[in-house]
């Protein structure tokens, strides 16, 4: 391809495997070197006449950005969360937003369940008990020694039952669990889990793992009132963004004992703050936000958002759009922002 006429693509990071710069036969790519994501405004300066951009959850692609990138015909990220990118304005300007469902499914649920275990049976104090020198001659098998919580048997609250949610309630089902269930929208239940309403799954729960996605319904949907209704020692993980779960109420439940644990691979602030009271709070496991970190599946997202980077520039429907009413209602909506705007009209882009 004759290398004027190639899209020019602005990547906020380089992907798996070397994914990315395996294009460069076919598109005009300026990959951002990192370490870290790009300013804002160095974002927005690279990504002006870019035809196409591919981020990440790091990267804010809010009104403003998209206001000063009229060229965009796609923005591909590599995340199956899309709360970074602003898809209401998205959709007004006519620019399909892609995303990876599905391929994180199970290696996220795997992490939920890994963060359970591993607050019910306090395995990083264990950890740091016999590397800091405290397994002792004099404490080699002690009666009360880093006594958790059964996770067999008991009973798992899965609050959001979407594909991670179901996911984990089969984990829960092999460990002999029951399982209670809570949607924003009810639905059809998954076979074995009890569908209640959110008061009821928190009282009747052990623990609780959380599988909603953070919007302006969800954010601090677990607060003081909520935490107060689960049972004491009660276990609580979240993996799925930060702010559904009130961090200061959290950190409280957990000093005063009345939770005994929780496990976090998400926050209201990522990276967490070194002066975050969550680094000081006993009985909790943190994670970097890691839940789809295995190579296979970091490598089935960088394909898939690449895919979707792919047909948005070729004019093709995106396999994987998160705001697929940008090719119904887009049609009208759309095109009378660009009429107005004086641009000439293209639907979709
Ligand atoms: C996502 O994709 O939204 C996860 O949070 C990270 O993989």
């Amino acid at each position: 391809m004759d290398s004027d006429s190639r899209p020019r693509v602005f990547a906020t990071r380089s992907l798996p495997g070397g994914a990315l710069e395996a294009l460069t036969g076919e598109l005009e790519l300026e990959v951002w070197p990192g370490p870290g994501a790009p300013a804002p405004e160095v974002l927005a300066r690279a990504v002006a006449g870019a035809a196409g951009l591919l981020c990440l959850l790091t990267d804010r692609v809010d009104a403003p950005l998209l206001a000063s990138c009229p060229e965009l015909r796609v923005v591909s990220s590599c995340s199956v969360g899309v709360d970074h990118v602003d898809l209401a304005v998205a959709t007004r300007r006519g620019i399909p937003v892609g995303h990876t469902p599905g391929v994180l499914t199970e290696t996220t649920a795997d992490l939920a369940f890994s963060l359970l275990m591993a607050a019910a049976r306090r395995i990083p104090e264990a950890d740091r008990f016999v590397r800091e020198g405290h397994w002792t001659p004099a404490r080699s098998w002690e009666p009360d020694l880093m006594l958790g919580r059964d996770v067999y048997g008991s009973t798992l609250g899965v609050i959001g039952l979407g594909a991670i949610g179901r996911a984990v309630a089969r984990r829960a089902q092999g460990f002999g669990m029951r399982v209670l269930g809570w949607n924003r929208t009810p639905g059809k239940a998954p076979p074995g889990v009890e569908q209640v309403p959110l008061d009821a799954l928190l009282r009747q729960s052990a623990f609780v793992s959380v599988h909603v996605a953070r919007t302006d319904e969800t954010i601090g949907l677990l607060g003081p009132r909520e935490l107060a209704f689960l049972p004491s020692g009660a276990v609580l993980v979240n993996t799925a963004r930060g702010g559904i779960v009130d961090e200061v109420a959290l950190v409280e439940a957990l000093r005063s004992g009345r939770l005994a644990g929780a496990g976090l691979d998400v926050y209201e602030q990522e990276p967490l703050p070194p002066d975050s009271p969550l680094l000081a709070a006993p009985g909790l496991v943190l994670a970097p936000h890691i839940g789809s970190a295995s190579v296979a599946t970091r490598t089935r997202m960088a394909e898939l958002s690449i895919a979707n980077l792919r047909a948005g520039l070729a004019g093709e429907r995106l396999p994987h759009c998160a705001n697929p009413e940008v090719y119904d209602a887009h049609s009208e909506e759309g095109q009378r922002a660009r009429k107005s705007r004086g641009e000439t009209t293209r639907a979709p882009r």
